[in-house]
């Protein structure tokens, strides 16, 4: 079976884990450090803190904005649950917007209509890893004095307007995600960046229980002594996974630079289909390609499932990203409906992920076009 994604294991990554479980630390030890000097560094950032999960790392970053009840944060129905999840930790209210059936990403030109005097935050998901607009997304957080989060759990190694994404150019904080499908993993991980130092000492004591071994509010009584400032949580990573991360760091570039050429090898091949289209990449934004997203046609749509179950048959492994996240019965419970965003239900009935992952053989990228094709040929008769 080929999977839809895959991580991407190398002698030096075990090596790199290997002479970690023989040191003296095994969590919080220098390992962390190196990662996020490491990652800051090829991100072109000034700060970078590591999580335990990408979903960690959001629930700090927008704790150290403060955020809480009944603040709005302004999202895309079409990301993975922790993007608002993270929000409702903190008790804000998550508002998502509709969707550029084209990308996938956040519609600009509703956005505006959105914003209250409650929105505190807005959070473009670079989906697929097609960075968002952030030029204007800067714009309309600069008119209403808001703050930025970019979800860039899909986006590592993605640029807009030649900014890596992580250089926090047009943003407060940018998010990355360690789990095994994405670019880069620690098994289960995740990151904030930001260039704010003020942000960036609010993540560090939110990461581990709000404690803080300096900076003290009271007068140290021993050398012994920390404090608790805050209600955090333990949301560390270990060492051993900032060891595998350090190493898979180092092989980012190259990478990215496969899974553009995957992407395009398969857009060469589905040229002029009459069946699907693939994502758009507007001229600015960089893809990463997380994903390989397939939008199915108003005639192929209907039949995503027999596609699915097909390829599958075919040895293809495919996944579909997302339901929206309003059309979650969690969400529903809560009041959110999916008639709300109706972009975003047409974009879930028609897309449909297909491998993506550097390891694709040409031979493998080939197999996979012609499969797809030849399936929708047969399903449309
Ligand atoms: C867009 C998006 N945001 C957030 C997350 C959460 O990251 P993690 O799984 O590392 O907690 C994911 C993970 O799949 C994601 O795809």
């Amino acid at each position: 079976m080929i999977p839809y994604g895959r991580q991407n294991i190398t002698p030096e990554d075990l090596e790199s884990v290997r002479s970690v479980l023989t040191c003296d630390y095994l969590t919080q030890g220098p390992k962390i450090s190196e990662f996020e000097d490491s990652l800051a560094k090829k991100m072109g950032s000034r700060f970078a803190v590591v999580f335990n999960s990408g979903t960690a790392a959001l629930h700090a970053a927008y704790f150290s904005l403060g955020i809480s009840v009944g603040d709005e944060v302004i999202t895309s129905p079409i990301t993975f649950a922790a993007t608002s999840n993270a929000a409702l930790y903190l008790g804000a209210k998550p508002v998502f917007g509709d969707v550029d059936p084209k990308t996938g990403n956040l519609d600009l030109e509703t956005l505006e209509g959105l914003i209250t005097p409650h929105t505190k935050v807005l959070t473009p998901v670079h989906y697929a890893g097609l960075p968002v607009d952030m030029e204007r997304i800067h714009a309309i957080a600069k008119k209403y004095h808001l703050k930025v989060v970019e979800d860039a759990c899909h986006a590592i190694g993605s640029s807009f307007s030649e900014n890596a994404t992580g250089s926090c150019q047009y943003s407060d904080l940018t998010i990355f995600s360690f789990h095994p499908v994405k670019h880069i993993t620690t098994g289960e991980g995740g990151a904030v960046l930001t260039n704010n130092e003020d942000l960036y000492n609010q993540m560090i004591l939110f990461r581990s229980h709000g404690i803080t071994r300096d900076h003290f509010d009271h007068e140290p009584d021993g050398p012994w002594y920390y404090e608790m400032q805050a209600l955090g949580y333990n949301y560390r990573m270990t060492d051993i996974q900032a060891a595998l991360g350090i190493s898979q760091l180092s092989r980012l570039d190259a990478n990215v630079k496969r899974r553009r050429e995957i992407a395009a090898l398969y857009t060469h091949l589905f040229e002029e289909n009459p069946y699907f289209d693939v994502q758009s990449q507007p001229q600015k934004s960089l893809s990463s390609y997380h994903l390989f997203p397939l939008l199915l046609r108003s005639e192929m749509a209907p039949h995503k499932k027999n596609l699915f179950l097909k390829l599958k048959e075919k040895g293809i492994g495919c996944q579909v990203h997302y339901l929206p996240v309003p059309a979650q019965p969690y969400y529903q419970k809560l009041g959110y409906s999916p008639h709300s965003h109706p972009h975003a239900m047409a974009f879930y009935r028609s897309e449909i992920s297909i491998p993506m992952f550097p390891e694709l053989s040409e031979q493998q990228v080939h197999f996979v076009s012609v499969t797809v094709l030849n399936l929708c040929q047969t399903i449309l008769g």
